[in-house]
């Protein structure tokens, strides 16, 4: 009976070195890889990527915008653009209503170009920046 337990004892303590051996070499495997996967066009990629590329395509919120395509003007004053912030400056834009100030941003207006120069913001990302520069203009 003795030698039953500690044969079956052995067998455990076998099987828990050897799980933790595997695990040992599963985190050496993962540690040691490479760090960029190459995507062959037209096969299956890694799904890291596959986020990578989606989360690349998003639209931008108003903030990064208009960092990027409307602070140039409209934190400075140039070319004469109401200034962000300037409530007295922006009430009477504002009172045309959104809809009408983002076609114009759109379209562009006086000194503006259209969509404020910005090739390549969609006409969601220019309505976004317009609501941002309006909410921190009252
Ligand atoms: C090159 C300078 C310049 C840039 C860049 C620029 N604007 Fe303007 N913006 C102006 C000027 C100047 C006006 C005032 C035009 C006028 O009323 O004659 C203006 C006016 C506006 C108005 C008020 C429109 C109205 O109907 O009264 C909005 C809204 C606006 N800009 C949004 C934006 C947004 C959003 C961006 C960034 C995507 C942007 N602008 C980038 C110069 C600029």
């Amino acid at each position: 009976m003795k030698r039953i337990l500690l044969a079956l004892a052995t067998l455990s303590l076998a099987t828990v070195v050897l799980a933790a051996t595997e695990a040992h070499t599963n985190a050496l495997i993962d540690r040691i890889k490479p760090s960029g996967n190459v995507c062959v066009s037209g096969e299956p990629c890694d799904t890291a990527q596959v986020t990578t590329t989606t989360v690349a395509q998003a639209a931008r919120d108003g903030a990064t915008v208009y960092q990027q395509a409307c602070l140039a003007c409209h934190m400075t004053g140039a070319a004469g653009a109401p200034v962000m912030g300037n409530a007295g400056a922006w009430a009477p834009r504002i009172d045309k209503g959104l809809e009408t100030l983002v076609a114009n941003a759109i379209s562009g207006i006086g000194a503006m170009p259209a969509k404020g120069g910005c090739g390549n913001c969609s006409d969601e990302e220019i309505a976004a920046a317009t609501e941002y520069l309006v909410n921190n203009s009252r």
